[in-house]
C-alpha cells in the first residue's frame, strides 16, 4: 500500500483522497484540526489524524497539504522532520523567505524534499527551462469571475457583480502573493520556477466575462516567447480553486511513486 497522508480535507482533500482511494491501492490518512467541522465528511476508509504523533504513527510515504498557508507553517516542519517529502498546494506561502528557509532546513536535516506541483499553472517545464536566459521577462494574469472574489469586491465597496472587469492589484508576484496567499499560488509557483518573487510580473482582475479561472503566462526571452492561456473550471466546492489542482496533485503523488518519471 502506498501511503499518503492529506493535511486538511476541503475542496482539494475531498477530491483527492476520492480519487486516490478509487485507484486503488492507496491508504490514506486526513489530517484535521481538532475538533474541525469536516469530521463528518471523512469516508470511513481514510484514518484521521490530529497531531504530529498521530501523523508519525500513519507512516505515511508522502504528506499532501491542502489547507492553506497557515497549514504550512503549522504542519510543514513537523511533516518534513519525518523523512518524506511534502507536497505542497499552498506554494504561495513560500513568498516568505524566512519559511521558504525553514522549509528547506528541515527537509534537508531529515534528507528528503519539499515537491510543488503545477497546480491550477501550465508551462512550467518552459519556465524551468528558460529560467537561466538572458533578458527574461514573465508575467502572469489572473482572470476569474466576480464568484470567485466577492468577498474580496465587498471589502473594497464594489457591487458584487461589476460590470467592467475591475484590476485588484498590479505588482510584483511577491505583492501577489502576500495579499491574496490563498489566491495567488500560481503566481508564487511561477516565480520559485523562473526569476523569482520581485521580478515575476503580476496583474489579478475580476473579469464578469472570464469563462473560468483563467492563467494568462507570458514569457519572453533570448530563447524566444511563450504565451499561453489555462481557463480552469472552478472546483464544485470551492469557486477560488481550479478544479484541475487535485488532480494536478494526484499526478504528482503518482510520479513520486513510478519508476519512469516525466520531468
Ligand atoms: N497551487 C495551486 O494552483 C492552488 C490552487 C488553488 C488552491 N491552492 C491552495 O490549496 C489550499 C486548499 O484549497 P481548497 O480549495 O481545498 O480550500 P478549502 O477552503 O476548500 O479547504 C481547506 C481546508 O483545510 C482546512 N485547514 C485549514 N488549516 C488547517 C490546518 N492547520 N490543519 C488541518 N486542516 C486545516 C480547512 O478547515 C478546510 O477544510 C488553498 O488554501 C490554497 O492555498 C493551490
Amino acid at each position: 500500500m502506498r501511503r499518503v497522508a492529506i493535511i486538511g480535507h476541503g475542496a482539494i482533500g475531498r477530491e483527492l483522497a476520492t480519487a486516490l482511494l478509487r485507484r486503488g491501492g492507496y491508504a490514506v490518512a486526513v489530517v484535521l484540526r481538532p475538533g474541525s467541522s469536516r469530521a463528518g465528511q471523512v469516508g470511513p476508509d481514510c484514518v484521521t489524524v490530529h497531531d504530529p504523533a498521530a501523523l508519525a504513527a500513519f507512516r505515511p510515504a508522502i504528506v499532501v497539504e491542502a489547507a492553506g498557508a497557515q497549514a504550512v507553517r503549522e504542519w510543514g516542519p513537523a511533516s518534513l522532520g519525518l523523512g518524506v517529502p511534502l507536497l505542497l498546494s499552498s506554494v504561495g506561502a513560500l513568498h516568505d523567505d524566512g519559511l521558504r528557509a525553514a522549509l528547506v532546513e528541515a527537509a534537508e536535516a531529515a534528507g528528503t524534499r519539499l515537491y510543488l506541483p503545477s497546480g491550477a499553472l501550465a508551462g512550467l517545464d518552459y519556465v524551468l527551462a528558460a529560467r537561466a536566459a538572458g533578458d527574461l521577462r514573465i508575467r502572469y494574469e489572473s482572470r476569474k469571475p466576480p464568484a470567485a472574489w466577492a468577498d474580496e469586491l465587498r471589502r473594497l465597496g464594489h457591487v458584487e457583480r461589476p460590470a467592467r472587469p475591475v484590476t485588484l492589484l498590479e505588482g510584483s508576484a511577491r505583492e501577489a502573493a502576500a495579499r491574496y496567499p490563498a489566491n495567488l499560488n500560481v503566481a508564487a509557483t511561477l516565480a520559485l520556477a523562473g526569476i523569482g518573487f520581485d521580478r515575476t510580473e503580476v496583474s489579478v482582475v475580476v473579469d464578469p466575462e472570464a469563462r473560468g479561472n483563467t492563467h494568462g503566462i507570458a514569457v519572453a526571452s533570448e530563447l524566444g516567447s511563450l504565451e499561453l492561456s489555462v481557463v480552469n473550471r472552478p472546483s464544485p466546492d470551492n469557486p477560488k480553486t481550479s478544479w484541475i489542482v487535485s488532480r494536478s496533485l494526484l499526478s504528482a503523488i503518482e510520479q513520486h511513486f513510478s519508476t519512469v518519471q516525466l520531468l
